[in-house]
């Protein structure tokens, strides 16, 4: 997904209800490109979509035959143990019809905890996978085991919360998964409230994409953000790193909309 199609997705999602940061949606976008220039074809899966704010930006990525499979238990909320977001079928298919631009077959629902996820359900030839449902230490394991059955190759899961103080339990689960599933998944990228996963050796040609680190920012808007390599359980992982907490980038992109000339007081004081 080009740089126009995230800022695209972002003003048509802007009242969308949901948690999804514009840099993670950034990286997804860039996720997604990089998979396209490397002829990556599979399909997308999204656990935990509530009213589908992230479901329409992975809506909006599908080409060819892919196809885009989702989880949430909707009315059953009495098996949202934690409370994490409030998923609503009519509101999150509405939002799909109107932004997610989806066309007829292309999107499959199951209405029913992700525990009880199969690989019939997932198929096991997906490209990308979002983790973003119950945020207990046992279902994030669960959802990463579905995930990892599910996952092609050159596919990347995402997994939201890994380092949310709110959330405690993602990071259990999601360590516990590293621990017991040894080599499956590696971390390739650290977001603002993503953690992206993939193969080692996916890692390795995605990392072409982004050698020096900083390059790979002029593959997406980084707003306040920059991207340098850590060191996190025992490898180099691309990290965005926030350098300021005011993002000016909404800012901007609204004087421009609004047709500001270039050269007023404003807009050249955003543009520092
Ligand atoms: C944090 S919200 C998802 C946010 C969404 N991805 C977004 O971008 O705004 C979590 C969602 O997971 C759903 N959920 C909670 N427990 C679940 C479970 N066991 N299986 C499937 N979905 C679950 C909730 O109904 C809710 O819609």
């Amino acid at each position: 997904m080009k740089k126009l199609e995230v800022r695209q997705y972002l003003q048509a999602s802007a009242d969308v209800k949901g948690w999804f940061f514009p840099i993670d949606a950034s990286l997804f976008g860039a996720v997604d490109e990089i998979q396209k220039m490397e002829g990556v074809e599979g399909n997308l899966f999204e656990i935990g979509v509530h009213h589908g704010k992230s479901t329409v930006l992975l809506a909006r990525t599908l080409h060819g035959q892919e196809r885009l499979g989702v989880c949430d238990i909707f009315e059953e909320q009495g098996l949202n143990r934690d409370a994490s977001g409030k998923g609503d079928r009519d509101i999150f298919l509405g939002h799909m019809r109107s932004f997610g631009k989806i066309k007829d077959g292309e999107l499959k629902v199951f209405a029913k905890s992700s525990e009880d996820l199969s690989v019939d359900d997932t198929t096991d030839r997906c490209r990308f996978f979002h983790i973003d449902g119950g945020h207990w230490p046992e279902i994030v394991l669960s959802d990463l085991i579905t995930a990892d059955k599910a996952l092609l190759p050159e596919g990347v899961v995402a997994l939201d919360d890994v380092f949310n103080p709110s959330w405690p339990g993602v990071g259990e689960g999601f360590y516990r998964f590293m621990r017991e599933h040894p080599g499956r998944l590696v971390p390739l990228i650290i977001g603002a409230n993503k953690v992206f996963l993939a193969r080692p050796d996916f890692v390795a040609t995605f990392r072409k994409y982004a050698t020096p680190a900083k390059e790979f920012s002029k593959m997406l808007d980084a707003g306040p953000f920059s991207f340098e390599d850590k060191e996190w359980l025992g490898q180099k992982v691309l990290t965005a790193i926030r350098h300021s907490w005011v993002d000016l980038q909404p800012m901007r992109a609204a004087l421009s909309h609004l047709g500001a000339a270039r050269g007023t007081p404003l807009r050249e004081f955003l543009r520092r």
